[in-house]
């Protein structure tokens, strides 16, 4: 196995207190890492590094782990610019344009579909993305839900089973027909590409009942819950999410302090996944980061990269709204788009930089992490490790 030694790092993000100064973050000033094939080796200060095969020079500038965006949609075909334009000059953003994204990803074949799965991974990459889950939802039959999940499985370990992203077209005049083609034949042929089940809890989608039905149904096929809660009104997301064990409850837009209690209280469980790329190209409120880490929640921050609500592949861009406009300092907005992915996703080999750990990196033109914030807009992240290899 070939060893890497990075080098003069001015700003090292390890996310794990023990090692670095006591913070949440645990940084290291002037700092050097050592990467064994896929994994981290060492972690410390430069001065008192191992020999390696290679030496990579960072030339005192920062490095963090590379993102987890632990919710995106990258299965679709099409774009929804018109809907955005016309979001801009004043209608506001509903469930139902996700019917144009279905029409569009039923027409579109295997192949294509999968070159624009690859496009934007490629873009979230370059951008220093380096786990991303992503889901199905706009195939809304048992053979193009089965068949986003099959090429969404052959790129990404994280799929999510989102059948019941809205009621399909094709049973518009009868809702609990799809709940049990959801809950019965398509989650059969979905389940095995699957790691997670998912459901749009939200007026025009689901309501609670319906969701409790998907997600118990997928949960008893071996999935683990996860939840949009919460993103357009008030509703029985969140509850339902921390009831169930979810993994996260998603969005979080619209919380009363109950939902907020039962996310402090849940917060080894349940997740809050904030997704303010939503709010910001659907013109909504932002979601309240500052009340529910106060509270004691686990939050992450993720793009929800989609083509109409969210149409980011930057968790840069992400974390900069996150501190301007969410009440999040720079280290917490980096944590949460790192480790509080991770903790979404249930896995702690990844969002930390310490032995042990998958060798994730990205590496920023800037002297610490802070910038991503200061700096909104520029491309800060000049080179991606992936697994110990370079892949941007
Ligand atoms: O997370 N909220 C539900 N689903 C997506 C939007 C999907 C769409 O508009 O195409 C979201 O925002
Ligand atoms: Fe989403």
């Amino acid at each position: 196995m070939t060893t890497t030694l990075i080098t003069n790092i001015g700003s090292l993000v390890t996310n794990d207190p023990a090692l670095g100064d006591g913070s949440p973050l645990g940084l290291i000033e002037n700092a050097a890492l050592v990467i064994d094939g896929d994994t981290i080796a060492w972690v410390g200060e430069a001065a008192a590094a191992p020999a390696a095969d290679t030496v990579f020079d960072a030339n005192g500038r920062a490095v963090i782990p590379g993102f987890v965006d632990s919710h995106s949609h990258l299965v679709f075909a099409g774009d929804r610019t018109a809907e955005f334009n016309a979001r801009m000059s004043g209608r506001s953003y509903s469930a139902g344009g996700i019917r144009t994204t279905v029409a569009a990803t039923r027409a579109a074949s295997d192949e294509a579909l999968e070159a624009n799965l690859l496009r934007h991974l490629d873009e979230a990459r370059r951008q220093g993305t380096t786990t991303f889950e992503t889901k199905s939802g706009y195939g809304l039959t048992v053979a193009d839900e089965a068949r986003a999940l099959r090429i969404a499985a052959a790129h990404t370990e994280e799929v999510t089973y989102l059948g019941a992203h809205i009621v399909s077209p094709d049973y518009a005049d009868d809702p609990a027909g799809y709940v049990d083609l959801v809950t019965g034949e398509m989650l059969a042929a979905c389940a095995p590409y699957a790691r997670w089940v998912d459901v749009f809890c939200e007026k025009g989608a689901f309501d609670g009942d319906q969701a409790r039905a998907i997600l118990t149904a997928g949960a008893a096929a071996g999935l683990i819950p996860r939840v949009h809660a919460n993103q357009l009104s008030y509703g029985p997301g969140v509850q339902l999410a921390v009831e169930l064990e979810a993994a996260s409850a998603d969005h979080c837009t619209h919380l009363t302090d109950a939902d907020v209690d039962a996310l402090a209280q849940a917060s080894a469980t349940t997740v809050a996944t904030l997704l303010p790329g939503a709010e910001f190209s659907t013109r909504a409120q932002w979601p309240d980061a500052r009340r529910l880490l106060d509270a004691g929640a686990t939050v992450a921050l993720s793009t929800d990269c989609n083509p109409g609500s969210s149409y980011t592949s930057s968790m840069p861009f992400c974390i900069a709204l996150a501190v301007r406009d969410m009440g999040m300092t720079p280290d917490e907005a980096l944590w949460s788009a790192t480790a509080g992915g991770a903790a979404a996703l249930r896995r702690t080999d990844i969002g930390r930089i310490r032995p042990g750990a998958r060798a994730d990196l990205a590496l920023l033109d800037a002297p610490s992490h802070v910038h991503l914030a200061y700096r909104p807009g520029v491309p800060l992240v000049t080179a991606v490790w992936q697994r110990g290899v370079r892949a941007a």
